[in-house]
């Protein structure tokens, strides 16, 4: 069942008219499907029967407060990388048990913020890391239960900003150096080693990569053990990839039984980060048509979003799919880029797309968006950043409003040995 659907010839969020939502939130905005979230959650949820298991949503990919505390309410812990995120999720009502800390380069002051708050979980990446952490447990009189992230090596076959698995990225400890870090973190004394981490990159659309780095691990867990670590949990990550264009992503009872068979007899409980899946395709980002430049070489249709709003189609290469909110039976479609007011030539949405006739004060809908979508917007341009809504059967509600111009000049400060503005 799709959550964003034409009826009587105008795109809905459910029950509700995207150009009822532009009409009351002004435009560009994002909206959120309620529906299509919880059955992205359950989708993953129910398919766990049996397994020793649970979900932590990476809520780098969406961390609207609305979005983490409706996955809250079904039961979702939180994957985290940032003292912000955590405080997201805490405000949310995420259980502080129910949360992972990931990350790259934690600083002391977030890993102690950390600690304090009673985090599940902690993520290592470095030797460094264990050595910082030990010292600030050690501080605070804790012990920390930590995972260390391993790096297998596996070819996420994504796109290369979003591989993480390979030894040339920066993320996890290289597994052939993995059994020296769990021997130091086993002689630090304020770490409580609980298990290893792994994630390989994100939107993955074969499970090959996944067969491949979970049987990696699954060797290194043996060894672990015969070293003398106590490995009760396996996290796997997250990185399950959605529809964009015409993608065909593992469906999640596929990916499972590949992670039930690759884990069998292991007697680890399971931990998975999945990101995107939960909310990409329950989110668009709605969009007015500001003109249309017909060009010698080609036409370019200008709307109010922009890079700023949403910057996976030129950081990325991102296929995201717009369609017109009213629909155009029977049109003859033009060839066109749909691009931003943003003085930069990459400041495009979609290049090179047949839609139907398109003028001033229309509304196109840009689908997918709800993943790395609001999440990864700036001001750039001094252009305020996008609301969101989330929309639940016929009712809605603004999650974030837009900021006012005010708002956001109200927020700096001029240095005092500038001339004051005469006003
Ligand atoms: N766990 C860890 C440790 C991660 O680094 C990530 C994503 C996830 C889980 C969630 O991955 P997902 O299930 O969402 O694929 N901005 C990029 C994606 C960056 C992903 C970063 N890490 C994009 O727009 O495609």
């Amino acid at each position: 069942m799709s959550f964003f659907a034409y009826r009587d010839g105008e795109m809905h969020a459910e029950g509700v008219a995207l150009s009822a939502l532009a009409a009351q939130v002004g435009t560009p905005f994002y909206c959120y499907s309620a529906g299509a979230l919880r059955a992205a959650w359950h989708d993953f949820a129910d398919n766990l029967d049996g397994m020793n298991a649970e979900v932590c949503y990476a809520m780098k990919a969406n961390s609207s407060l609305a979005v983490i505390r409706l996955f809250g309410e079904m039961g979702a812990g939180a994957d985290i990388v940032s003292e912000g995120e955590m405080r997201r999720a805490l405000a949310a009502g995420i259980p502080a048990k129910r949360i992972v800390y990931s990350g790259v380069g934690k600083k002391a002051s977030e890993l102690g913020a950390a600690l304090k708050a009673g985090v599940g979980q902690i993520n290592v990446e470095s030797a460094a890391e264990l050595e910082t952490l030990n010292a600030v447990a050690g501080q605070l009189g804790v012990k920390a239960a930590i995972t260390i992230r391993v790096n297998p090596d596996v070819d996420a076959k994504t796109h290369a900003k979003i591989t993480t698995g390979r030894k040339e990225n920066k993320f996890g400890i290289d597994i052939d150096l993995a059994r020296e870090a769990f021997a130091l973190a086993g002689r630090l004394p304020h770490l409580q080693v609980v298990g290893v981490a792994m994630h390989i990159g994100s939107q993955l659309t074969s499970l090959d990569p996944y067969r491949d780095a979970i049987v990696r691990v699954r060797e290194l867990i043996v060894q672990l053990r015969a070293d003398g670590h106590r490995i009760d949990r396996f996290d796997i990550g997250g990185g399950l990839g959605i529809v964009y264009a015409d993608e065909t992503p593992p469906s999640i009872a596929d990916f499972l039984a590949v992670v039930r068979r690759e884990t069998d007899g292991l007697g680890c409980a399971l931990t998975f980060e999945p990101g995107r899946r939960l909310v990409g395709e329950a989110g668009v980002l709605v969009s007015e048509v500001i003109l249309v430049k017909p060009g010698v070489s080609k036409t370019f249709v200008i709307v109010d979003a922009a890079m700023n709003d949403l910057i996976r189609p030129t950081l990325y290469e991102a296929w995201h799919e717009i369609q017109p909110v009213r629909q155009r039976p029977g049109a003859a479609t033009f060839r066109c880029d749909i691009v931003g007011p943003i003085c930069e030539s990459g400041d495009f949405l979609a290049q090179d797309r047949d839609l139907p006739p398109l003028s001033a004060g229309d509304l196109v809908v840009v689908r997918s968006a709800g993943a790395y979508g609001a999440v990864m917007a700036s001001s750039y341009n001094s252009r305020p950043l996008a609301p969101e809504v989330m929309v639940d059967g016929t009712r809605f509600a603004v999650t974030r409003p837009r900021p006012s111009i005010e708002e956001m000049l109200s927020a700096e400060r001029f240095p005092p040995w500038l001339e004051p503005v005469k006003t």
